[in-house]
């Protein structure tokens, strides 16, 4: 009889702080980037295989087929059986996968997707021994991510996560991404309210968008301001300096839309309802002396970032006026990075009839 092997592992979705825009030869990022791993928004993916001549893959989403995503699973894993993974090519994979938001959200779920099938597949091949404790098997789930999705690569990671060869970061590497310790305890307790101001999907793919920065005028310049940013972000996380953080942090954001907005092919991305919120955290943090900052990435959606101690002002002031601009927010946090569970835990996140968290 054929012996099959079945894991199941949960990966959250991240948001960049330093941002990773431009890239190169086989999904190589043209300057280093640091982000926080979230937690509520997630892809758990569950994996069975068995023995066959040749790989094959089955892939359901949600639970039902889904061709347009299925062609993407197919490709990146007949490009890692050709090249890093020859285990491959003799299984059949029957791959489930569960997003705990909604695919249509504007929140990006290819990093979340990407890291948790890398994980399945690391786990599958070293028959169900993959444990995150082992920094060496993440460099390689990382490296695997990195070449489905560039910034999958950081997901997998406990809180803070770089990725990219820079010097002010011991071990950092442009193949992979490495979990960041050397941070202050108040980044642990950071809240990530994503409000999605439109859900519908984006006009221009991140995968454009990064071939865009080639030939950029502004490319040059913008590599050395993101090796700069990286540089005063390595003290600013150890020192826990929340007001310099949020400052980069939104001049990193309105800089990877001005890039789009500046580039010879010109994109816009941002929605009136995006810089209605802006221009509102903008006055609140002012008025109040409250350090809330935003983010955005290739999309029109604000997260919103500040420390757990601020929760209850903000969260009220959040209801009260920036309720209108928003279609509904994802409540997020930094997380712990990816985590295996058990057959059971699983079944309870992949069963059919399963609705979306938010
Ligand atoms: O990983 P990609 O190719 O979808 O690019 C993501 C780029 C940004 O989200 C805009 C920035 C980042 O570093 O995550």
């Amino acid at each position: 009889m054929k012996k099959s092997t079945s894991v199941a592992w949960q990966s959250p979705s991240n948001i960049a702080i330093v941002k990773y825009w431009g890239k190169h030869g086989k999904q190589y990022p043209r300057n280093a980037s640091i982000s926080l791993t979230l937690s509520a928004a997630a892809t758990t993916t569950m994996i069975t295989s068995t023995p066959a001549d040749g790989l094959r893959v089955s892939y359901l989403y949600q639970g039902r087929d889904k061709p347009e995503f299925a062609d993407r699973v197919e490709r990146i894993l007949g490009q890692w059986a050709e090249s890093e993974l020859p285990g491959l090519r003799d299984l059949h994979l029957e791959i489930n996968s569960y997003n705990s938001f909604p695919h249509s959200s504007g929140i990006a779920s290819s990093a979340s997707f990407m890291s948790s099938l890398a994980l399945g597949i690391v786990d599958i091949l070293s028959a169900g021994g993959l444990s995150p404790e082992d920094a060496g098997a993440m460099r390689r789930v990382s490296h695997l991510s990195r070449l489905g999705s560039g910034s999958a690569c950081r997901s997998i990671y406990p809180s803070v996560a770089v990725w990219g060869e820079h010097a002010a970061y011991d071990g950092s590497s442009d193949d992979h991404a490495i979990a960041w310790a050397d941070v202050h305890a108040i980044f642990e307790t950071y809240h990530d309210d994503i409000l999605i101001v439109s859900s519908a999907e984006k006009a221009v793919s991140s995968s454009a968008g990064h071939a865009l920065m080639e030939g950029h005028p502004y490319a040059a310049t913008r590599y050395e301001q993101a090796a700069v940013h990286m540089q005063w972000m390595r003290d600013i996380l150890r020192a826990g300096d929340i007001e310099a953080f949020g400052e980069i942090m939104e001049n990193e954001a309105l800089t990877l839309h001005g890039l789009m907005m500046n580039s010879p092919t010109s994109y816009i991305l941002l929605e009136p309802a995006t810089l209605s919120i802006i221009s509102e955290i903008r006055a609140f943090r002012k008025e109040k002396q409250i350090p809330v900052y935003f983010t955005l990435d290739a999309g029109p959606n604000i997260h919103m970032l500040y420390p757990h101690s601020e929760e209850a002002r903000v969260s009220d002031w959040r209801e009260e006026v920036l309720r209108p601009h928003y279609q509904f927010a994802i409540r997020d946090r930094v997380g712990r990075g990816a985590k295996k569970l058990s057959a059971h835990e699983a079944s309870q996140i992949l069963r059919p009839d399963a609705d979306f968290a938010n």
